[in-house]
């Protein structure tokens, strides 16, 4: 048995004959197969040729990635995945690797994450860091040092993980939430938040931002990256302007995807000083809770909750069998605190790894 790994790189289209396009489709096939088997044969977490086409696209120009497929005697059985910040964070890689179920066992995993390793230690990368849904399962835990949450400590992922000296650092919960069974307490949410926010005011809009509100976003959206909590996982502060703001929203929306925004402005400076997104996926009626934040110097006045509750409301006018999903630190009580008085409940947990390279 030979494994072969081949890179796949962005196309010039996702839908011709090209060799690139093809390769394209088959990777986002080995992705949405093995993404299915793990939840138990659910597809609706698949992705569409368009929507990765899209955001590969559309990430280019601030992140450098890495794509491979493994091929099994000819036959595609896994694929790499890893990535690294052209403007910041330069030495840290996220890495993922998926391999199908038939060809477990055999190495697969191994000869990915050999080659995304080296490949990203060949661009700088010391510290790599992997992201990962495990599923509730019987038999001992494993917790992060953190102390908040657990994931079950013999699973195939965690020993992977393991044998390459990655630890686990955070837990993420996982939650989902259906927008009918929230809409009633919607507007409740809105009048009671809105009661603790004198002189903030709401703006919603579906799609690109307008112009109007990008640099203030971008400054945002930057601060996702310092006031998260990131436990343990070394991170760096994310440069952000309208411009890198303009290439994310695009790359979302050229794949199809659509967006709902919700800011609270602060009526004495008319700056935006909290944001929350929401984007659909390529299948019907599943979106993704994207980034929130209240800046720091705004917090305390429940504007989490009135972002959050006034987007919520504009997805049940767009789809009312919306189901969102959202993943959180464990140890992120205000936002834990917002999502679970809208109604999430917890559906599965994600650790977050990292392993770092000796000096
Ligand atoms: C985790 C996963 C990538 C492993 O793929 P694989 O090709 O079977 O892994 P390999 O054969 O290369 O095994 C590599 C090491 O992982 C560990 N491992 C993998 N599967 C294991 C299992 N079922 N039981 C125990 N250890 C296992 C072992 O340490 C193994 O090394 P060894 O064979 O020398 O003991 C695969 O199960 C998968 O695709 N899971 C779903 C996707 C996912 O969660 N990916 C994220 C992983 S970071």
């Amino acid at each position: 048995m030979g494994i072969e790994i081949i890179d796949v790189a962005v196309p010039e289209r996702w839908d011709d004959d090209s060799e690139g396009a093809r390769l394209l489709r088959t990777y986002v096939d080995v992705r949405n197969d093995v993404t299915a088997h793990e939840w138990g044969g659910d597809s609706s977490h698949a992705y569409s040729y368009q929507e990765a086409w899209s955001q590969w696209r559309g990430d280019a120009v601030d992140i450098e990635t890495i794509r491979t497929l493994a091929l099994v005697d000819g036959e595609p059985a896994g694929r790499g995945f890893a990535e690294r910040g052209l403007r910041e964070a330069q030495t840290i890689a996220g890495i993922d690797a998926m391999v199908l179920p038939e060809h477990r066992r055999m190495g697969v995993a191994r000869a990915l994450v050999d080659d995304l390793l080296a490949r990203m230690r060949a661009r700088g990368a010391t510290t790599f860091q992997a992201w990962v849904d495990h599923h509730p399962a019987p038999g001992p835990q494993l917790s992060p040092p953190t102390g908040f949450g657990e994931i079950p400590a013999e699973s195939p992922q965690v020993r992977l993980l393991q044998a390459y000296g990655f630890v686990l650092e955070q837990i993420e919960r996982m939650s989902v939430l259906h927008v009918g069974t929230t809409h009633a307490a919607l507007a409740e949410h809105i009048a009671d938040a809105q009661r603790h926010a004198a002189g903030y005011r709401l703006e919603t809009w579906a799609g690109a931002s307008p112009s109007n509100r990008l640099d203030a976003l971008a400054r945002l959206q930057a601060r996702m990256s310092t006031d998260a909590p990131a436990a343990g996982l070394d991170h760096e502060e994310e440069t952000w302007d309208a411009a890198r703001l303009q290439r994310y929203e695009q790359g979302q929306l050229e794949g199809g995807r659509t967006m709902l925004r919700a800011i609270a402005i602060d009526e004495a400076t008319d700056a935006a000083v909290a944001f929350t997104t929401l984007v659909s996926a390529g299948t019907p009626h599943i979106w993704y809770q994207h980034d929130t934040l209240v800046h720091a110097d705004h917090r305390g006045h429940r504007l989490g909750m009135l972002v959050k509750a006034a987007n919520l409301l504009a997805l049940h006018e767009q789809d009312r069998e919306a189901l969102v999903r959202t993943w959180n630190a464990e140890e992120n009580r205000p936002m834990l605190r917002v999502n679970e008085a809208l109604g999430f409940t917890a559906v599965c947990s994600e650790g977050a790894w990292q392993r770092k390279d000796a000096p």
